[in-house]
């Protein structure tokens, strides 16, 4: 049996090991600094709004249909300028996924989306639905993913609810834009994706 050197003191063994695995506490986001975890939340929000802003406007102002085209442009171009500002990787993900270039899950995403959505069915807020989790990378770089849920809210039934609820011109558009698309169905309250995020430690 290899035996530790008794130059190196046991807690530091430990520490290291633990360092390895940590933090698989996804509900919250113990065991990373506090400005690291601000800034990430910070990129998913800004996310969110930007595209919140655009979705509302072109909604308010060219109608549902046009702004299919809008959405279309808009999400994966903000997507690309927070990952190139804060040298992060940065998209949305679907449980049901309308745009597959962008929007399909990987392994880490599709166990957080899990999570969120047995935390969403036992009643937890949506706002408070966050995924932490720093991994080592082969290359010896540490690496975190954070994933923040995204809830359907009554404006977004627009374009991701039932089907036939989804008036004629606005559905012929998203279908044609989106032929693969899976992302319907949705009603208000359920879980609708994530903004996921990976970035550098
Ligand atoms: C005008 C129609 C429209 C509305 C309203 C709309 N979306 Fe979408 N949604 C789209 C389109 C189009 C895409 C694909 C965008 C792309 O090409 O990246 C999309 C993609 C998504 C994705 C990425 C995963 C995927 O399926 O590709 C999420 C998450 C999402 N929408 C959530 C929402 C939420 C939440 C709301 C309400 C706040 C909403 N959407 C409102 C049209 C819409």
């Amino acid at each position: 049996m290899t035996r530790l050197s008794p130059s190196i003191p046991l807690h530091l063994v430990t520490a290291a090991l633990i360092a390895v695995a940590i933090p698989t506490k996804a509900d919250d986001a113990a065991g990373i600094d506090a400005a690291v975890a601000q800034s990430t939340r910070d990129i998913a929000t800004e996310l969110v709004n930007q595209l919140g802003q655009k979705l509302k406007g072109a909604m308010a102002n060219e109608g549902a249909v046009a702004a299919v085209s809008v959405c279309k442009e808009a999400a994966p171009a903000i997507a690309k300028n927070l990952s190139t500002r804060h040298a992060a990787q940065v998209t949305r993900v679907g449980t049901r996924v309308r745009n597959p270039a962008m929007g399909v899950p990987n392994g880490w995403q599709k166990e957080a989306l899990a999570e969120f959505e047995a935390r969403l069915n036992k009643g937890d807020k949506p706002g408070d639905l966050e995924y932490w989790k720093v991994i080592d990378n082969n290359d010896g770089k540490r690496e975190l993913r954070y994933a923040k849920a995204i809830v359907t809210q009554p404006l977004c039934v627009t374009c991701h609810g039932k089907p036939e609820d989804i008036p004629a011109p606005l559905l012929e558009k998203i279908r044609a834009e989106y032929p693969d698309d899976q992302a319907t169905g949705y009603s208000v309250g359920k879980l609708r994706g994530a903004v996921v995020i990976t970035r550098p430690m």
